[in-house]
């Protein structure tokens, strides 16, 4: 039986209410909306219409046109980094980022953007005043990850935004590792750009995600073209979404996002959080108990995200991970997690850790059998 202990990478398995919306969307409409008067693509439209209202519903989002659809959260941050930033510019953020981040921002760095990276300390967690002084003065953006892919440390995004709206610096979250488990609402939390992947703990697809933009921001666009609208100008559309949506999008994709949403909703982020943080604790306990384990990030289950970075003495992490899969079935992830500066500043690099990540699906049983299969594998 195979155990899956890597939703921090894509959850798996989907709802059955996704699984029914992608195959029907498949069969039965997967005509291309906003390109065509006929009924199919109007209905197609509707259907993404209708997507970014149960998107914008769950994240406060007061206008759903400023959700721009793009195939996952790198896409997201890379059309917020890229359509603000500029020669001159100076941009804060936080030693432990994602590559999705890290790299852009780099490349920004080789254009004449100043970058300023704060420290974490070595549970991952990033003080406010830290950032709060390396604002100052003169910075244009804040852009940080709400919760860490390597030790699922959460950060004090509620702080933060305020903070950053008040001085007029832009504030903007990368929400891979929390949107679809913590409460996230742009308004309520000051956030300007909030980029999000659809095939993490929204439950949805891969290929979806989106980046939400204040409405009264204009950003360059990354990709120029087709949009169905004003098809006579040479020019890319003002307008969103359309100016950040050049393409025809993933119908079939938002489709199966939709119905995911729409799971969360009738579901609860509460209680899907509840179980999820009860899987990580049993995880922290159990593991608790093996001298040679070392468990990295914070150790309270109660604000922490669904990621649980483990090493045990002498044992290399892509070893462990690979006897894992073959002899016990269970499926985790190794190494750097794309996120090179967050394993240096809790001490990983370069050989990183395990990381064990439940999700909704995942049981009491599952986490049982994965203490069991570590014991064997370390004692
Ligand atoms: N960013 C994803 C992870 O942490 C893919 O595994």
């Amino acid at each position: 039986m195979t155990i899956y202990l890597d939703n921090a990478a894509t959850s798996f398995p989907k709802p059955d209410s996704v699984v029914k919306a992608v195959e029907q969307t498949l069969r039965h409409n997967a005509a291309n909306p906003g390109r065509g008067g006929h009924h199919l693509s109007l209905e197609a439209g509707r259907l993404v219409m209708e997507t970014r209202e149960v998107l914008a519903n769950l994240f406060g989002i007061g206008d759903a046109a400023s959700v721009a659809f793009t195939a996952n959260a790198t896409e997201a941050i890379n059309i917020g980094l890229f359509g603000l930033l500029k020669h001159g510019d100076r941009v804060v953020t936080t030693s432990m980022e994602h590559n999705a981040v890290v790299r852009p921002l780099y490349a920004l760095s080789q254009q004449g953007v100043e970058v300023v990276s704060v420290a974490a300390d070595r549970q991952g967690r990033v003080a406010a005043a830290d950032l709060m002084a390396a604002c100052c003065p003169g910075t244009r953006m804040l852009v940080m990850s709400h919760c860490s892919n390597v030790t699922g440390t959460l950060q004090p995004i509620e702080e933060i935004g305020p903070w950053c709206r008040q001085r007029g610096i832009l504030f903007m979250v990368d929400a891979a590792q929390s949107a679809g488990l913590f409460p996230i609402d742009v308004e309520e939390q000051a956030i300007d750009l909030l980029a999000v992947p659809g095939h993490k703990s929204l439950l949805g697809p891969p290929g979806t995600g989106f980046l939400y933009v204040r409405p009264d921001l204009h950003l360059r666009p990354l990709i120029y073209g087709g949009t169905g609208t004003y098809s006579s100008s040479e020019s890319q559309p003002e307008e969103m979404p359309e100016r950040l949506e050049s393409g025809t999008l993933n119908t079939i994709g938002l489709a199966g996002l939709k119905a995911a949403a729409e799971f969360l909703e009738q579901t609860g982020l509460e209680r899907i959080r509840v179980h999820e943080q009860a899987l990580l604790a049993q995880l922290i306990e159990g593991l608790r108990g093996f001298q040679q384990i070392s468990l990295y990030g914070p150790l309270d289950s109660d604000h922490h995200g669904g990621a649980l970075s483990l090493a045990a003495e002498g044992v290399d992490p892509a070893t462990m991970g690979f006897r894992l899969d073959r002899e016990y079935g269970i499926c985790c992830r190794v190494g750097l997690h794309c996120a090179p500066q967050a394993h240096r500043t809790i001490g990983t690099y370069p050989i990183g850790t395990v990381r064990l990540s439940p999700g909704y699906f995942n049981t009491s049983a599952d986490i049982d059998r994965v203490l069991s299969a570590v014991h064997e594998l370390v004692v």
